[in-house]
């Protein structure tokens, strides 16, 4: 089986067998799309009013804004891979429970596993915490984190805000912009790190 195939299988796999709560009030699962190949895969929070309806991530608002900021710096969407912590819209966008985020927990890393990104970027903090809790995306967001977890393909995270925080919040919009901007530089010091020390 190719990467593909896996991811396809894996998906209909979850979309069948996960006991998420939300799946009762969610109209679809949305699982993760792009690229199996993906260099990069973008990790969001839960899907929203678009996504639920479209079955896809990041179509809605916040999907236009994540498009505009790929095309700054010249990423294909279809060459990377968009996925969320958790498959199933919470009811009125509130934010995903601990058990919530747990169900969806193995879906998520075995994605991860299969494509086996250079580099793993959080869209806000509750992508974050799900893998560093301790981390306040105040103070981390435009920062490389290095970080070697068990069963993890990658140790290289880059949080972000949440582009539908940044959208209408013109300070928070410029943040989000320029840290995106240091995303080409990051692939190329992961490269350079790869080469040197061989892993
Ligand atoms: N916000 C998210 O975190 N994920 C989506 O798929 C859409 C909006």
């Amino acid at each position: 089986m190719d990467k593909n195939q896996k991811l396809k299988s894996l998906n209909e796999k979850w979309t069948a067998e996960c006991v998420c709560e939300l799946k009762k009030t969610a109209t679809q699962a949305v699982p993760g799309v792009g690229s199996a190949n993906a260099e990069i895969v973008f990790i969001g929070e839960a899907p929203g009013r678009s996504e639920d309806k479209q079955g896809e991530p990041f179509v809605g608002a916040a999907g236009k804004f994540l498009n505009e900021m790929l095309n700054l710096i010249g990423i294909k969407r279809e060459d990377i891979y968009i996925t969320n912590i958790v498959k199933y819209r919470p009811p009125n966008n509130r934010d995903p429970l601990p058990e919530e985020k747990a169900a969806c927990r193995e879906w998520l890393l075995t994605e991860l596993q299969i494509i086996s990104p250079k580099l793993i970027i959080f869209l806000g903090r509750h992508a974050m915490n799900n893998f560093f809790p301790d981390l306040q995306i105040s103070g981390a967001h435009g920062k490389l984190l290095i970080k070697q977890f068990k069963n993890m393909p990658t140790k290289y995270f880059f949080p972000l805000y949440h582009p539908a925080a940044a959208l209408y919040d013109g300070s928070m919009r410029e943040i989000l912009i320029n840290d995106f901007k240091k995303i080409p530089e990051v692939l190329r010091r992961i490269e350079k790190e790869k080469i040197e020390t061989g892993v």
